[in-house]
């Protein structure tokens, strides 16, 4: 099985069928599919990053509800059908907090089925958010393209991008956001070499990013995290994109730890440092990036990741999964609609609704 012909996400079968998905804590060596047939599996799946980065997890949270409805029995009442649908909802977001994408995703799913509450027909609104579910696993593909399409215009024949943690392929429906440039950039008859920064602790960058720009031919030329500011001072990056997990209204981006630093090196070394990601990344209940939850992981990811001890039992680990960017360090935001720049609180208004 090769990347080309292996989706991140796929339904299976009809509205009684299941998920499956790239079990992305395999790769680069294993790449295997799991099958998701009850929600508990999705949840897991979410939890320890099988399927991970900020729109695919929206994804398989929405197929997820819909699984998590696959249980009730045929002649369940319209409440009960009410209380499951909101029991799997609250369920499905307690298994990440960053990514405001899952968050966005169950939240349409719920407006979907209220929308279509006063039927009270439970045959109805489960079709409906079995399509809905679809629609927006379709809808994330036309965004990958299109956030591709505005992003590669930044970029020049022969340029040298450094990129932080996974956002392809891999961590959308297809085509990723960041490195969606990259590929646009690519088709579009462009040379792009790329820097991927490995990504401590789980090292998406060096299992997913390389593994996956390898696959589809691009130059890519693997960095530990703490070599990116060096690169950058050799005069060897002419730029950077990364994706996000959360943005707020006045354009502080939450993204994988380490995306802070690389954005401090970046400014120094007037590199320009753009963020790629769907409008449904946005959140615009938030003023600033302070209010971003963030997560907090297992101390073993640092000290025990793939299978060796690298750290002296009972230390102290701190291990905050995602880090934010201030706004002024970001030159550009590329969405689906076009891009942001200057990056405040005004020009987003612009963009997102
Ligand atoms: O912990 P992860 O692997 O889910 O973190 C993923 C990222 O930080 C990505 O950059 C982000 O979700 C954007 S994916 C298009």
């Amino acid at each position: 099985m090769t990347y080309q012909n292996i989706e991140t996400l796929s339904w299976i079968g009809d509205q009684h069928g299941w998920l499956r998905m790239i079990d992305q804590t395999l790769l680069p060596t294993e790449l295997c599919e799991i099958d998701c047939r009850e929600v508990e599996t999705v949840w897991e799946a979410i939890k320890k990053l099988r399927v991970r980065g900020a729109p695919a997890i929206g994804i398989a949270a929405a197929y997820g509800v819909c699984i998590g409805l696959q249980t009730l029995p045929p002649n369940t009442d319209f409440k009960a059908f009410q209380k499951r649908l909101n029991d799997v909802v609250d369920y499905l977001a307690s298994s990440r907090p960053t990514a405001v994408n899952l968050f966005w995703a169950l939240n349409r799913m719920k407006a979907k089925a209220e929308s279509l509450y006063e039927t009270e027909n439970i045959t109805e609104i489960s079709n409906a958010l079995f399509t809905e579910a679809k629609v927006i696993h379709e809808e994330d593909r036309r965004i990958c393209r299109s956030i591709g399409k505005f992003g590669q215009e930044l970029l020049r024949d022969g340029d040298t991008f450094l990129t932080h943690c996974n956002a392809g392929g891999l961590a959308t429906a297809d085509y990723g956001t960041a490195l969606a440039v990259f590929f646009a950039a690519t088709e579009a008859g462009k040379k792009i070499n790329v820097y991927a920064d490995e990504t401590r602790p789980l090292l998406q960058g060096a299992r997913l990013t390389a593994w996956e720009l390898l696959q589809r031919g691009i130059d890519v030329t693997l960095i530990c995290d703490s070599m990116a500011a060096m690169v950058m001072k050799q005069g060897k990056i002419n730029g950077v994109v990364v994706g996000a997990d959360r943005i707020a209204a006045n354009g502080d981006t939450a993204n994988k730890v380490g995306t802070y630093s690389v954005a401090i090196s970046a400014k120094t070394h007037g590199a320009p440092f753009y963020v790629a990601a769907p409008v449904s990344t946005f959140d615009l209940t938030l003023p600033n990036g302070n209010g971003i939850p963030i997560e907090e992981r297992d101390p073993e990811e640092i000290c025990n990741s793939f299978g060796k001890r690298t750290a002296p039992q009972g230390v102290k680990v701190y291990n905050p999964a995602f880090d934010v960017t201030p706004a002024e360090l970001i030159s550009a935001i590329i969405t689906e609609h076009g891009v942001i720049s200057p990056v405040n609180q005004e020009n987003i208004a612009k963009i997102v609704q």
